[in-house]
C-alpha cells in the first residue's frame, strides 16, 4: 500500500510511519516543513511539503495513494487557552481535514480509505456512563471541535472512501504525550491524582494506536467511528497508584482540582474529567490489544523512556 501520513512527524505519526515501513508499505508525510520533518521522520518515509491553507499540490500527491491518514493538528497542551488559541486549535484540524478530503474527492485514482484522527473529547465529561461508539457527543468546547472534525472527515463518502475517525484517548509512549508531563512529579516523589482521583482515564498504549491505525487501513469491516482506548480503563487514582509502583515513588499525594485548573488552564479541567471510554468497535471486530493492562503497559513505556 502507498499510505500518505498528514502530520506524520509528530508523536503518533513517527510510530505509525515506522510500523507501516516495517510492514512493507510505501510512506509519505505531509508536513509544513520539509527541512525539519528529514529529522524526525524513520528513513525510507517520503517527504512531501504543504500549507492546509494552500492545499493546490495536493491532488497530485494523492492521486496515486491507497490510503490517507491524517493526524494534524495543533498541539492542546498550552498553558493558556486563549480565544485566538481555541481558534487554531480548531483551524489546524477541521481546515487541514477539509484540504485532505477535497483533494481525495477529485484525486484519480483516488484513495479508498481515510483514517482521520479524532479524539475521545467528543464525549466530554460524563461520570460513570459507558460510552461506546453509539453514544453522542457530550458537551463543551472539545466535543464542538471534535464534532465538526469528524464531519469534515465524513465529506469523504461522499466520493465512496472508507471514514475511519479514530477516538483517541490518552496516549502513553515514549517521547511525548501526556505520560511525559505526568511523569516529573512522581519523579520528585509528589505524584498523585489530580481532583478526586475517582474519574475514568481513558488510556492507550501508543502501540495500539499505531496498532489499530493499520488494522483500519487493512480491513474493511472497520469503518466510521472507532475508540482508540485500552480495554483495561482505570480511574485516575488507580493509574497514579500504578504508575507509582512501577516507578518505585509514592502516589498517594492529590493534587486539588483548583490547583490544577489555577496552573494549567482549561487544559487541566479535562484532566478533572471522567471519561468511561470501551472500545466496542474494535473488540467486536477482533483487534488483539498488544496491551490491554495498565501495568505492562506502563513498564513498557519506562523500559524504553
Ligand atoms: N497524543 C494523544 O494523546 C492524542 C489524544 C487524542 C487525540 N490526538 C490527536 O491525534 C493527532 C496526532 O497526535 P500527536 O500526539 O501525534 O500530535 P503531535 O505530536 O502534536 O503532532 C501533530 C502534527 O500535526 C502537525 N501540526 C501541528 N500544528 C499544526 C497546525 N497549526 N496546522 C497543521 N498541522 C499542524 C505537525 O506536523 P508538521 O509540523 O510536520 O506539519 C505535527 O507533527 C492530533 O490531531 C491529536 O489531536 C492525540
Amino acid at each position: 500500500m502507498r499510505v500518505i501520513v498528514a502530520g506524520g512527524t509528530g508523536f503518533i505519526g513517527k510510530s505509525l510511519c515506522r510500523e507501516l515501513l516495517l510492514a512493507g508499505h510505501e510512506v509519505a508525510v505531509l508536513t509544513r516543513d520539509a527541512t525539519r520533518a528529514r529529522e524526525r521522520v524513520p528513513q525510507g518515509t517520503g517527504i512531501t511539503q504543504w500549507s492546509p491553507e494552500r492545499p493546490e499540490g495536493l491532488l497530485h500527491v494523492l492521486s496515486d495513494a491507497d490510503a490517507v491518514v491524517n493526524l494534524s493538528g495543533e498541539s492542546i497542551a498550552a498553558s493558556r487557552w486563549t480565544p485566538e488559541f481555541k481558534q487554531k486549535l480548531v483551524d489546524s484540524r477541521v481546515n487541514s481535514t477539509r484540504a485532505l478530503v477535497q483533494a481525495i474527492r477529485q484525486a484519480t485514482p483516488r484513495p479508498k480509505v481515510l483514517v482521520n484522527a479524532s479524539a475521545v473529547g467528543i464525549y466530554g465529561d460524563r461520570g460513570e456512563e459507558e460510552l461506546t461508539e453509539a453514544s453522542p457527543p457530550g458537551a463543551g468546547f472539545l466535543a464542538e471541535l471534535a464534532v465538526r472534525w469528524e464531519q469534515a472527515a465524513e465529506e469523504a463518502r461522499e466520493a465512496d472512501v472508507r471514514v475511519v475517525k479514530l477516538r483517541i484517548g490518552i496516549v502513553l509512549g515514549e517521547g511525548g504525550g501526556a505520560l511525559e508531563k505526568m511523569l516529573w512529579p512522581f519523579r520528585l516523589f509528589v505524584g498523585g491524582p489530580f481532583g478526586s482521583g475517582r474519574q475514568w482515564f481513558p488510556w492507550i498504549h501508543l502501540d495500539d494506536v499505531v496498532g489499530l491505525m493499520l488494522y483500519a487501513l487493512q480491513d474493511d469491516r472497520v469503518d466510521g467511528a472507532v475508540n482508540a482506548v485500552s480495554p483495561g480503563i482505570v480511574r485516575l487514582g488507580e493509574f497514579c497508584r500504578v504508575l507509582g509502583r512501577v516507578m518505585k515513588r509514592p502516589s498517594w499525594l492529590p493534587v486539588p482540582g483548583f490547583a490544577l485548573r489555577l496552573v494549567v488552564g482549561e487544559l487541566g479541567e479535562t484532566l478533572l474529567w471522567s471519561q468511561r471510554v470501551l472500545p466496542q468497535v474494535a473488540l467486536r471486530t477482533g483487534y488483539a490489544f498488544r496491551y490491554p493492562q495498565l501495568e505492562e503497559a506502563l513498564r513498557a513505556v519506562l523500559a524504553k523512556a
